[in-house]
């Protein structure tokens, strides 16, 4: 029989440092105003000084554990664009915080779109009987890789982590994930990237500017984008997955930009008001985005046991992805 992944847990995790508009724009050649109207966002958290990914990742993790019920799981995934280091991969570090014993733990990068491939692998897993249950995360210190001068991202990005737990089950059950849709274009690499940190240079290579440790991104070349890619790739497992747009309760897409999630909404026929929203409060957390949309969602009691879930994502490769799932019942943590 047909092994599908089931969604049985679910947790978020924000640093206590919350930095508002304001704090920004006064260092900035920025408003409140300019930064609201521009992305929706009113605020975003920060990691202090010597908080690392795996921590927020722990944070996240624990309470999507205790939401599941079990504290066990066989793997564990964390996708991050912030590793705690280069080298090795910090899911065996939050494997190990988390008490996981010997489970897999390995890494995914896919920047913003890294929790949709992340959920894929787990779920993958899951479906080749690889395992009964895993842990996917998505975890961000996103502040850690911003240019403190450059405004067009400062204000953009902010740091935590969301979980979920994941179980084998039957594909019919609710909770049950549906098809996903991945795909990656290599071409527009420069449009979102830190340009250094690979191998240092050799010989008489000129070594990265210090800038160029800091993220960039074209945003405005972006915007169009995560627009078309997003909306293509939700279309695509809508057709999957068997469901008309208007069989669709909720749209959980990565929190970018509050224009581009209106647009996307546009873009595929859909209520902009079915679109789940929480950027104003978090700004965008890069891979942590979607399972932290869904940890607000649940804890606002926006989402009912049945409701017909569509989440799509892009980011940074370029990469971009979508998949579908039915609400279940989850314990809030
Ligand atoms: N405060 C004030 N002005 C700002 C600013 C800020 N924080 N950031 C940029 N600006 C300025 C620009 O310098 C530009 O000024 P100019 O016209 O004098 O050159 C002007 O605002 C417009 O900039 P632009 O980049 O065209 O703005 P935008 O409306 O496209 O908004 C983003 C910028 C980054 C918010 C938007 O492009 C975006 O959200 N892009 C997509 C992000 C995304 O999808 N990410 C997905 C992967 S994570």
């Amino acid at each position: 029989m047909t092994r599908a992944a089931v969604l049985a847990g679910l947790g978020g995790c924000l640093p206590p440092r919350l930095v508002t508009n304001e704090e920004l724009a006064a260092r900035l050649d920025s408003s409140d105003e300019w930064v609201r109207s521009r992305t929706g966002i009113r605020q975003r958290y920060m990691a202090e000084a010597g908080v690392l990914t795996s921590d927020l990742a722990v944070g996240a993790g624990s309470r999507a554990l205790k939401s599941s019920g079990d504290p066990h799981v066989d793997a564990l995934v964390v996708a991050t664009t912030t590793p705690d280091r280069p080298c090795p991969a910090t899911a065996p570090t939050v494997a190990s915080k988390l008490g996981l014993g010997h489970a897999a733990a390995w890494d995914v990068s896919a920047v913003c779109t890294g929790f949709l491939y992340a959920l894929a692998s787990g779920a993958g897993l899951i479906a080749a009987g690889g395992a009964e249950r895993v842990l996917v995360i998505g975890a961000e210190t996103f502040s850690r890789i911003l240019n403190p001068a450059d405004r067009s991202t400062s204000v953009i990005f902010g740091d935590g982590a969301g979980a979920v737990v994941l179980r084998a089950g039957d594909p019919d059950e609710v909770g049950a994930l549906g098809p996903f849709d991945l795909g990656s274009d290599g071409e527009g690499v420069e449009l979102i990237t830190v340009p250094a940190g690979g191998p240092p240079p050799d010989g008489m290579d000129q070594g990265p500017a210090p800038e160029d440790y800091y993220f960039t991104m074209q945003g405005k070349k972006v915007f169009w984008l995560a627009v078309q890619r997003m909306g293509q790739s939700a279309q695509t497992v809508l057709d999957r997955t068997g469901w008309r747009v208007e069989d669709v309760d909720h749209l959980v897409a990565h929190q970018a930009n509050h224009r581009i999630t209106r647009r996307l909404a546009d873009e595929i026929g859909l209520p902009r008001e079915r679109a789940v929203s929480n950027i104003a409060e978090v700004g965008n957390t890069a891979a942590a985005s979607i399972p932290l949309a869904l940890a607000h969602a649940h804890a606002a009691g926006a989402l009912t046991p049945g409701d017909r879930v569509l989440l799509t994502a892009f980011g940074g490769g370029l990469t971009w992805g979508a998949t579908t799932l039915t609400w279940p019942a989850v314990e809030r943590s």
